[in-house]
């Protein structure tokens, strides 16, 4: 029988409660979800790749259909070569939608046979980004409630080599 499998794609720097929630929800409809990490990403990072699949691979350990991977290049090629079915994608606000929605015709255009799958978060994920996290950390803010407890205890330390607090 065919699995369906679905790609999660993105940043993760680092993965929040927010991408959590849709890991989750992604993992009660598909037969598999595979979390992808773009290597090549145009932003400067403040977790390295490894640290951010060690954190993903933590957070996930108790969903025995997910698993994580990292992919460069294509979306699409990585996720032909995986044979997946779909890729998803989340939606917290309008401000996501128009990006998205290029993407997901783009992506659809170079393989129509792969679907662009989108979810919503629990409402109250839907101010989470992987960037305010990390500004609000920055600046000494709290981010319990907005991040797992382990990306919290990393971000510390994290924060505390580059000789912040
Ligand atoms: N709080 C959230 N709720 C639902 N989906 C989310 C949430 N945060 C991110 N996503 C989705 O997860 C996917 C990967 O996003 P990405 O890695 O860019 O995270 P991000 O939090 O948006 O990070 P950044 O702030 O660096 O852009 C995207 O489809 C994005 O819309
Ligand atoms: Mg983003």
């Amino acid at each position: 029988m065919p699995r369906n499998l679905v790609i999660y794609p993105g940043s993760f720097d680092p993965i929040t409660n927010g991408h959590l929630d849709l890991v989750e929800r992604g993992a009660r409809i598909f037969d598999e979800l595979v979390v992808a990490v773009l290597l090549n990403m145009e932003k400067e990072p403040l977790f390295t790749v490894n640290e951010r699949v060690e954190m993903l691979r933590q957070v996930t350990q108790t969903l025995p259909n997910v698993s994580v991977d990292t992919f460069s290049g294509l979306l699409v090629d990585y996720a032909r070569r995986r044979q997946a079915r779909a890729i998803l994608r989340g939606i917290r606000a309008i401000s996501d939608y128009e990006y998205e929605l290029q993407m997901a015709l783009m992506n659809r255009k170079l393989e129509p046979e792969i679907e662009t799958v989108f979810m919503m978060p629990a409402e109250s994920y839907t101010y989470i980004s992987s960037r305010l996290v990390k500004e609000i950390f920055r600046h000494g803010g709290v981010v319990k409630g907005l991040v797992p407890p382990i990306v919290e205890e990393r971000l510390q330390r994290k924060l505390a080599a580059v000789g912040g607090q």
